[in-house]
């Protein structure tokens, strides 16, 4: 193992071996998972989920920063699995992404295990099952990671700590699901809105007066941002998806697919009482709500308030203002010492631009999603499989535009665009379409440094916030409208972009970014990890019965 003197405390010197440094290692975790289907009714009808050791939602993964997670997964389903951790970096080991084109799927029966850490992360993300639309039927939940003990957090620790997850749903199970998007047709209007796996007014949250609680709120669901809110309180929001905020007052928040917000909020309510927590849909008529209780505990807990519920804001103005709002708070340390500041982002030069334009189109009667005008179709055999074992005829880097081309004709391809490492890159993500998009990256956080309306051009950065952009993994890109983020490409590997709306990603909205060092003269240290000890093959990897890891 390699280690940096990187002026971090954790670095502990242990031996000096031939000339290589060795570190005390960062301790050990282990999680040993067992996916399977059980019964819920979170709808009031019977239905199929995928549990996690017979829980659903799953567990969480609660971790701290840079530990070795050691996850056992054992496949009960009667498909094959994969599970991907949304957010966390992975840094140098796309290999642990849990992607349809990272890895080959764990059979059903079969069992295989994840290695990775959060290296240099805190905060809150979630993971889920990444094949076959299962996400659908649950297998999801929360991802914790704590800071390490030497750094602190720029509030007073919360009395307690609560995962919130919230996302649409279906009474009708996964496999008929995919089946009508694989038949070409949509899903129509979902079903209802669960927390923490329960329907309306069934999950219950503990709370004791006069104190403050960290709420780990993460939009789990397929397709519908979400409005959050709570009766009588306000929420101060404190983290996005691993970035401390300028802590900000909130009465309202909107949550889109895939993203992850830390709240703290205080119960300050006088009388001693049950509260209504309301998730409701947004940008559609009519809306879905979505509730939970915030119970006071106490012995005169007077049951149910009354009085009119929070409403939602029912603009699409005000979501964006909300999300101009939300900053990097650039004095607060997050996992390293240095504040989050002192990377200056807004002082580099962009090497590459990249434009990303969603679209829709039916194609012998059949929907289907593309991004530049292509798109995305599985591989047989896994993209990065085949790019590290040099497979001839299983992708082509440059299959997709990195620019929309006007007039092109549609195809179909298994995009891969190439990025150059540590090269400083402009994405932006155009959505010419009437509905709102959300757009994630695996393998990195991005600074989200401009959003406007109608069709980005390069006057647009002159509105650009380069100070204290948020930096995340998911973000919305409203109707007819841009969203620009920008990112250093550090971290070498094969990275999905997607659409966070499992519908458009199924239906073929999504493409691999392909980072690599070519340069030979830097050292090893600075390429991708090679493949894990218990690299599963599949396609047309399995002809190659020579291959040993
Ligand atoms: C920013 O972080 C600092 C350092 O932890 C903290 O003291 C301050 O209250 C935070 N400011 C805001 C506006 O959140
Ligand atoms: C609520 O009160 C009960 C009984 O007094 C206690 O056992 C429980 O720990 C309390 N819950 C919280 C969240 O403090
Ligand atoms: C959802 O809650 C709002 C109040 O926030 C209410 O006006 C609306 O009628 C509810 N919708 C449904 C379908 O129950
Ligand atoms: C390649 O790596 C060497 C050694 O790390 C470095 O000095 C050089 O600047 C690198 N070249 C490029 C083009 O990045």
């Amino acid at each position: 193992m390699w280690c940096r003197m990187g002026g971090t405390l954790a670095f502990i010197l242990t031996s000096v071996l031939s000339g290589i440094l060795v570190c005390a290692e960062d301790p050990y975790q282990y999680e040993d998972w067992t996916v399977s289907y059980i019964s819920a009714s979170p709808l009031g009808v019977s239905q199929k989920v995928i549990a996690i050791n017979n829980q659903f939602p799953g567990p969480q993964l609660e971790t701290t920063t840079n530990y070795n997670l050691i996850i056992n997964v054992h496949n009960e389903l009667d498909e094959p699995l994969l599970i991907t951790w949304d957010g966390i970096q992975l840094r140098k080991n796309s290999w642990q992404d849990g992607v349809a084109e990272t890895n080959c799927p764990i059979q059903p029966g079969s069992s295989w295990t994840y290695t990775f850490k959060a290296k240099d992360q805190i905060g809150s993300y979630y993971y889920y099952p990444s094949l076959k639309f299962q996400k659908a039927a649950g297998g999801f939940g929360s991802i914790r990671v704590n800071p390490r003990r030497i750094i602190s957090s720029p509030f007073v620790p919360p009395a307690d700590d609560y995962a919130v997850l919230i996302g649409d749903w279906y009474k009708t199970d996964h496999q008929t699901l995919r089946n009508i998007l694989d038949n070409g047709h949509l899903l129509g209007s979902p079903d209802g809105i669960l927390i923490n796996g329960l329907g309306p007014h069934q999950a219950s949250f503990s709370v004791n007066p006069g104190k403050t609680y960290r709420l780990r709120i993460s939009n789990v669901g397929l397709t519908h941002t979400l409005n959050f809110r709570i009766q009588g309180h306000r929420l101060l929001l404190v983290e996005t998806e691993g970035s401390y905020v300028t802590q900000t007052y909130y009465s309202t928040l909107d949550v889109h697919v895939g993203q992850s917000y830390s709240v703290l909020v205080t119960m300050d309510q006088s009388i001693p009482a049950d509260f209504q927590i309301i998730a409701s849909t947004r940008f559609v008529w009519p809306e879905l709500n979505g509730s939970a209780i915030l119970h006071y505990n106490t012995t005169s807990n007077r049951g149910p308030v009354s009085g009119d519920l929070p409403r939602a804001p029912n603009d699409v103005q005000s979501s964006l203002e909300q999300a101009r709002s939300i900053r990097l708070n650039l004095t607060a340390g997050a996992a390293r010492l240095n504040p989050q500041g002192s990377y200056h982002y807004g002082r580099l030069k962009i090497a590459k631009s990249y434009v990303f334009a969603n679209s829709a189109l039916k194609l012998k009667e059949k929907q289907r999603y593309m991004v530049n005008g292509v798109s995305f179709v599985r591989s047989r055999t896994p993209i990065k499989l085949a790019d590290y074992l040099k497979l001839e005829g299983v992708f082509q880097i440059g299959s997709i535009p990195d620019h929309p081309i006007d007039h092109a004709t549609p195809s179909f391809a298994s995009s891969v665009i190439s990025g150059d490492f540590r090269a400083f890159v402009e994405i932006v993500f155009q959505n010419p379409e009437n509905t709102l998009q959300s757009w994630h990256i695996d393998g990195y956080a991005f600074f989200v440094v401009g959003m406007g309306w109608g069709e980005w051009n390069p006057d647009a950065r002159q509105s650009y916030n380069l100070l204290d952009a948020v930096a995340r993994s998911t973000t919305q890109v409203y109707e007819n409208s841009w969203t620009a983020v920008m990112l250093e490409l550090d971290n070498p590997g094969l990275w999905n972009i997607r659409s966070q709306d499992l519908q458009r990603q199924w239906l073929g909205q999504e493409l691999y970014l392909h980072v690599a060092n070519s340069n030979t003269s830097d050292d090893v240290r600075r390429r991708e990890e090679p493949p894990p000890h218990n690299l599963v093959l599949c396609g047309s990897a399995l002809d190659l019965h020579s291959f040993n890891p």
